[in-house]
């Protein structure tokens, strides 16, 4: 079986030897993960992604999916984006991933294009090869700035699954692995800031980590002023204020920062996902002269192989750029604009179910009244072409994440399916209720 797209060489599927899709979830099953293998199938999306482009998937089936899922925005710039991909093959005739202790071109050119764009706040940049890692060095960096060791999230915050970034998250993902550690990463509710408060009033916090719309929590939006007054009462109790920009970064929200909607020059900013534009992985720590303190102190404090690969820069590079680009402003206004209107008007024909939409940007949550909503819609959109996910910490919100390049005819397409797999869902849920009755 061999695929091409464009003037691409096929790829060679005998590098693989699998007779059928049933082997391949078998195999996934026997040598990988059973449980997430297992889970797919349950769920009624047993994808295994073949071929993709654009806003495209396609499963092994042949079967095409509109992208609105986008791996948290890794793919906000399309599929294996053209000038993504000539920017690293290019590279690849004459560069590596690079030695990690030197400087290097694509690391310092990629470090300047990130401070010169970012909140004035913040000065130099540090590299990991994913979010989870990267929000470790932010926590290192804090810890070693404040000489403090609490770092203050929220409930239901999602950082990654790294050593030091897990126990900030969910006590799902923490106490799996004996890494819950209440002392020192304590939890408030979101948008409560008395609660906040409390906390921070001991003066022993670090740091305060806040995502500015909590992704894997279903994107609640902050209540108006919520951040400003985090950020204040940062400065009141000496914490730092670390944004974690991993999903609402890279113009998502219409700005190339969310946090600069707020007004906010964060001690720390972190970025990942989007900024390998999905062709390299690489992620992203910008902190202020304050918090570089170690970088001088001992420049080596962090290491990391592949923190930094240089691939990953010329791609981080490109992406950056295109992001800056006043159309790519533009359009993600457009196509926020759009998407919004239609959701709306699909929401008003069924207003018992699909009760609210959380919307900045492209970045969005769709709300259902049953707790486990967001799982029914995600099996009929998977029936009918698009490929979006359930809110992981709060299954009854759709994370709905269009593309920021998404073209205007794709989007219509994209609104007709959205509105008949919403529709079969509730019934199905209806339909539940009416056997469990
Ligand atoms: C807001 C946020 N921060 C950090 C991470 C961790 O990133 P990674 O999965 O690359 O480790 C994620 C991942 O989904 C995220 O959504």
């Amino acid at each position: 079986m061999t695929t091409s797209s464009g003037d691409a060489p096929a790829f060679d599927y005998g590098t693989f030897s699998f007779g059928s899709k049933e082997e391949v979830l078998e195999k996934a099953k026997e040598y990988w993960n059973p449980g997430k293998t297992q889970f797919w199938s349950d769920a009624g999306v047993p994808l295994v992604i073949d071929r993709r482009e654009e806003y495209f998937l396609y499963d092994m089936s042949g079967k095409r999916l509109i992208d609105v899922h986008l791996n948290g925005g890794t793919y906000s710039l399309g599929h294996r984006n053209p000038e993504v991909v000539q920017a690293i093959t290019l590279a690849m005739q004459h560069f590596d991933i690079g030695n990690h202790h030197f400087p290097a071109l694509a690391r310092t050119a990629l470090a300047e294009a990130l401070i010169t764009t970012a909140p004035a706040s913040l000065t130099k940049v540090i590299y990991g090869s994913g979010g989870g890692e990267a929000i470790d060095i932010a926590l290192k960096t804090a810890r070693h700035t404040t000489q403090k060791r609490k770092i203050l999230s929220i409930v239901k915050a999602y950082h990654g699954h790294t050593g030091l970034a897990v126990g900030t998250g969910d006590d799902r993902f923490s106490k799996l692995f004996l890494s819950d550690r209440p002392d020192e990463f304590p939890h408030v509710p979101f948008n409560d800031l008395e609660a906040m408060e409390a906390e921070l009033r001991g003066r022993d916090i670090a740091a305060v980590i806040m995502e500015t719309i909590p992704a894997t929590y279903g994107f609640p939006l902050p209540n108006p002023g919520y951040l400003e007054a985090v950020k204040k009462l940062c400065e009141q109790y000496d914490a730092l204020y670390i944004a974690d920009e991993v999903q609402t970064g890279l113009m998502r929200t219409g700005e190339l920062w969310g946090i600069t909607k707020h007004g906010i020059e964060p001690d720390i900013l972190v970025t990942g996902k989007g900024i390998s534009g999905g062709m390299y992985p690489i992620a992203c720590v910008l902190v202020s002269e304050r918090c570089a303190g170690w970088l001088t102190e001992d420049g080596f404090g962090h290491i990391s192989t592949f923190g930094g690969a240089e691939l990953g820069c010329i791609a981080g590079l490109k992406s950056l750029e295109i992001c800056n680009r006043p159309e790519t402003r533009s359009m993600v206004h457009y196509i926020s604009d759009f998407i919004g209107t239609g959701l709306r008007e699909i929401q008003a024909t069924y207003p018992d179910w699909f009760t609210g939409i959380r919307q900045n940007g492209v970045v969005i949550g769709l709300e259902f009244s049953h707790p486990e909503g967001a799982k029914f819609v995600m099996k009929r959109l998977y029936e009918n072409g698009v490929w979006a996910i359930f809110s992981t910490l709060d299954p009854s919100v759709l994370q709905f994440k269009p593309g920021l390049l998404l073209k205007p005819d794709l989007a219509e397409e994209l609104m007709d399916r959205v509105a008949v797999s919403v529709g079969q869902a509730w019934n199905d849920v209806r339909g539940v209720a009416r056997r469990s009755a």
